[in-house]
Parts: C-alpha cells; structure tokens; sequence
C-alpha cells in the first residue's frame, strides 16, 4: 500500500494505522521515527494486549465501547480482534449488547462514524453523499431507526445499527470494510424520552407523514445511484409496514434488500428445512402458525411460500398453509384492519383472540414469535404444541433476550424434551432428562453478509428472493448431521467465515445463472469468493514518494 500521509498523520488515519507493528523501514519512510514505541511487534502479540485489556472491562457495554474505540484508530486490529473469535464478539459488537449500546447512543457517543442525513436537507441529498471520502460505495446499510430491534422507535440511537450491521459484512463473510457506508436517515422521532435529552444526537421533531417521509428516501435511493452507481442499499430497522413498503417501492428497480424482511425470512427458513429434516418432511408437508404479523412475519411468509412453490405447491396452496396470529386475533377474512400484504394469510375462519384456540383449530406443526413480545408462547401453548405434534417446531424468535417468546428451558421443559426450538437470541447448551440440547440462534448473521458478500463479488444489479432461498438452503446444508440430532438448526458460529464463504459461493453461483452480474463468470465460484475476502493484516507500506523514487 502506498499513501502520502507522513508522521502523526499516518497514526491517526484508522486505515492506515498500524501502532505498534510498524517495521523499521517504514519507521524511516513515513517519519514515524520516535513517534511509536521502537519494537515491531506481529499482529498476534497485539491481540494479546488487546485480550489483556478487554478481560479488565467489567461489563459487554465497556467492552463495546472498546472495541468502537479500537476501531477509531486501527482497523485491521478491530477486525483481527472479532474474527479471532467471532462466537465471543458478535455479542458484544452486535446482538445483544447493540441495544444497550443504542438505549444509551447519544450519553456513549465518542467519535463520527457514517453519515447522518437530515430530512432537513432535502433537495441537496446528492450533495452531502459527495462528502463521503470513499468514492466507490457498495454497501449503504440505511435506518431511520422507526424499530430498533424489538426496542421501538429510537431516532438517531438507532445508528449503532447501521455501523454494527456493516462491521458483521467484514467479521463473518469478508467484505472488505472501505467499500461499507453506515447512514441514518434523520426523519426525527416519536420518542418522548429523547426529545427531552439534551444529549440526544437527533432532530427534535416529531417523525412526519407517511408522505413526505417517502418522499426523502426517493431522493435518497435517487441520489445514491448517482454518486455511487455500483451501491446496494440494505434498509435496516424500519417500522414493519415502511420495511415491506420501501421494498415493493424499490426492489425491481434498484439494487436494494431489507434485512428485517428478507434476511429475518432466509435465516428462518435455514431452521425450518433443518427442522424438516430433523422430522424426516419437506416444507410443504408442514402448517405454519405465526405470533405477530409484522415486516419479520410477512417476509418469512412470502420467502416460505417461494421455497414451497419450489417444491412443487402452487401460491394459494402454500399461502393456505400458512396463519398469522396478532395483537388484534388471527388473521381471517372478516378482519378490517388488514394491511395489503397481509391478507393473503388471512383465511376463512370465526374471529378469535386465543392464540390456544387458534393452535388447537389450526393445527399448526410449527409456531413461529415475531411478536416482540416475551413470554408469549405460554405453557399451555407450548403444551398444546406437544399434544397435536411428536415433535413440535417452536421458533421464538423475538429479540432482545427478555422479549423472546419462550426460553429453551421452557420450550423443551414443557414439551418434555420434544420440541425443535430455535429462539432470536443465543443461549447456551441445555441440560434435560439426561439429554443436552443445543438451542440455536436464528440470527440473520448468517444470511446478509453472505448475499452480501455475493452481491460484492459479482456487482449484481439485484437481490432476488431466490438469492435468499439458496442461502437459506447453503446455511441448512452446513449443520453436520449429528449436531442436528441434538437439535441444533444452525452452524456453529466459531467456524461463521467459513459457513458464510461457502453460502456466499452458492448464491454467487445463482446470481451468474440468472444473468444478474455485472462481471465475467469465473471458472471456480468458491475461489473466486475467496479472492474477495478482506483479511485482517497489515500490508507492506511506503510513501507515494518511496514508490517512485
Ligand atoms: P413489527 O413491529 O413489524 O411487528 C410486530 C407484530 O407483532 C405486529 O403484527 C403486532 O401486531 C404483533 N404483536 C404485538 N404484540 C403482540 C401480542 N401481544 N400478541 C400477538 N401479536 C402481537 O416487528 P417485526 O419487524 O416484525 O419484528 C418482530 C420481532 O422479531 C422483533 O422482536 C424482532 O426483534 C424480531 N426479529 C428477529 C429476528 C431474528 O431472530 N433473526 C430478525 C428480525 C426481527
């Protein structure tokens, strides 16, 4: 790498960084003479200090802020740092810590990092993404922070997501971090407590119409595909009905995806064709019984209903397999309240607000928890599961830990052991009846950074459902079989580099089929992935000056 930065100046570029590694010859090269300690030490010795100085932080939050200030000044250690163990820190720079971490954004807040555009300034969007110092963007990862995981609406707090969401792009699938753009788009909030925080980071107004809110993001999805043509903007953490709306309004157009919709569905559906494995079915053998009816529940119903067309059910006859279940009853044909997307679960039945009833009329084989709400699936609805089903599928997906809708304890404790349980957060091995169970993390950590990482390599001009049902199936097929007996509907995380390089193979593969890339087809699709894959180690560096001398 050559740069023309000089002395203090190289130190204090996070990019550039290299702190204590920095060999005598670009001591001298770069005047950095005197200005380090004079040792040259490896990458592995500074991972060292670091480990020495995380064990010191006394809680995840502490540790968070580490990292984060880790990263403000020296990139490659960061990376290094999280990909040395991913099992240890995606918690602490993603799930769950993140919440705590945005509850508390504006007190915490360090240090810019991504961009934060104003619905104040509107008309000059294109202007201020041209003060972005990368040139060639490919990933814009995009809030306005509407629902925070299952936290609510907390305005510019909710910029913790976008900045952890692209951190996870590098740690589990390699896409090399300059190419990745964390925004917040300041649309203000409805939140009482911030609005009243005089160290909030926001917009102090009231969130506006549905109206004119789109009509900034037009400008923005607008603006981005001048300034950075080859971009695919992610939509994260948007209030369910803009989530799904902003993705029919864009999807055909743009290279776009919403992770809570389609991310959320894909890392499901790996559960569901292990857990359909684990039975001995297929996905359209199975009926299907949501808890919440929101951008998680839809998109999973629609990408499940896919996977079922795939195999061989026509649309109505998937859709009927599916019911949704939420705050207002089931979902049924006399309901007026219904929002387009969702009246296709909607089917013919007397109206009812029992979720056990509607289990034991139903008879649904799994039962899914979008419902942001904890302790929803209750013993008797767990019971009732078991009674109708040998082996119950019960996906309490619902985040952060106290909202999940039922623990693994309760899960296999009520079920008698018999349940396939998956929940939204991880939780640790479980002792029952003499058997130990693994309960996995249906955790959308598998699934965006591999399409992600796809995307990247092959500069696809769209992400397709289909694009997700083929990481959903790579993700399934890498859970070894004797994990699976245990229950396990997911890959290990230790081993997530891995896992996401060979989904992201499979779904470059399919991108090439479908005549969506931009590049030439390589021969070897999981080479080719490979030769993408940012590495966290410093490279040879010298001046500009050096270089032509
Ligand atoms: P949303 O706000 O769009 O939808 C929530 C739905 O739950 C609504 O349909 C609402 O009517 C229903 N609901 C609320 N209280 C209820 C109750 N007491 N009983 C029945 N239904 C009730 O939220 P979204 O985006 O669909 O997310 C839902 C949950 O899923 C969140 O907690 C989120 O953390 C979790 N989630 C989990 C993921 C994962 O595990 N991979 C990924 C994305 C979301």
């Amino acid at each position: 790498m050559t740069t023309t930065a000089r002395g203090i100046a190289v130190l204090q570029d996070p990019k550039l960084n290299k702190s204590t590694a920095f060999t005598e010859a670009e001591k001298q090269t770069l005047g950095l003479v005197g200005l380090v300690p004079d040792v040259t030490e490896t990458e592995d010795l500074q991972l060292q200090r670091v480990n020495l100085q995380l064990a010191q932080k006394p809680t995840d939050l502490e540790r968070y802020i580490y990292l984060i200030n880790l990263l403000d000044h020296n990139e490659t250690l960061f990376y290094r740092t999280l990909m040395s163990d991913p099992a240890r820190f995606l918690p602490i720079v993603y799930d769950p810590t993140i919440g705590e971490a945005c509850l508390k954004f504006g007190h915490i807040y360090r240090q810019a990092r991504g961009m934060y555009l104003s619905i104040a300034r509107r008309g000059t969007v294109k202007d201020v993404l041209k003060n972005w110092p990368e040139k060639d963007v490919r990933f814009i990862c995009v809030t306005d922070a509407g629902r925070i995981l299952g936290l609510g609406d907390l305005g510019a707090n909710g910029m913790g997501i976008p900045i952890g969401k692209l951190q996870l792009y590098t740690a589990c699938a390699g896409v090399p971090p300059q190419y990745l753009l964390p925004m917040y788009l300041d649309a203000g909030t409805n939140n009482e407590q911030y609005l009243h925080d005089p160290l909030y980071l926001g917009t102090r107004k009231t969130r506006p119409a549905t109206d004119e809110l789109y009509s900034f993001v037009d400008e923005f999805v607008q603006a981005v595909q001048e300034v950075f043509p080859k971009c695919c903007i992610h939509f994260e953490d948007w209030t369910g009905a803009d989530a799904v709306h902003l993705l029919a309004r864009y999807r055909d157009k743009y290279c776009v995806y919403n992770d809570d919709v389609q991310g959320t569905a894909g890392i499901v559906l790996a559960g569901m064709i292990n857990a359909a494995k684990i039975k001995g079915t297929k996905l359209s053998d199975e009926r299907y019984l949501f808890l919440g009816a929101g951008s998680a529940a839809i998109g999973l119903a629609d990408l499940l209903c896919s996977a079922m067309v795939q195999e061989g059910l026509n649309l109505p006859q998937a859709q009927s397999r599916v019911s949704m279940f939420d705050i207002n009853g089931l979902l049924e044909d006399s309901r007026t309240d219904l929002l387009d997307f969702q009246k296709p679960y909607a089917h013919k039945h007397a109206p009812t607000r029992d979720f056990v009833g509607a289990i034991e009329s139903v008879k649904p084989t799994t039962i899914i928890g979008v419902s942001t709400v904890g302790g929803t699936f209750t013993q008797k609805v767990v019971e009732t599961m078991s009674r109708i089903n040998e082996r119950p599928v019960v996906l309490a997906l619902s985040n952060p830990t106290d909202h999940a809708e039922c623990t693994p304890e309760q899960a296999y404790t009520w079920s008698k052991g018999k349940a396939i349980y998956a929940a939204g957060v991880q939780f640790p091995p479980l002792h029952y009846n003499g058997q130990t169970f693994l309960p996995g993390q249906a955790n959308n950590f598998y699934i965006f950074p591999a399409i992600s990482m796809a995307v990247f390599a092959t500069q696809a001009s769209r992400v397709t459902d289909e694009m997700f049902i083929e990481a959903a199936r790579a993700v399934a097929d890498q859970v070894p079989s004797e994990l699976l007996k245990q229950g396990l509907l997911y890959p290990l995380q230790s081993n997530i580099l891995e896992t996401e390089i060979k989904t992201a193979a499979r779904v470059a593969k399919l991108v090439f089929d479908s005549g969506l890339a931009r590049v030439a087809r390589p021969t070897d699709t999981d080479a080719f992935i490979r030769q993408h894959v940012y590495k966290p180690e410093y490279t040879a560096m010298a001046t500009k000056a050096a270089k032509h001398a």
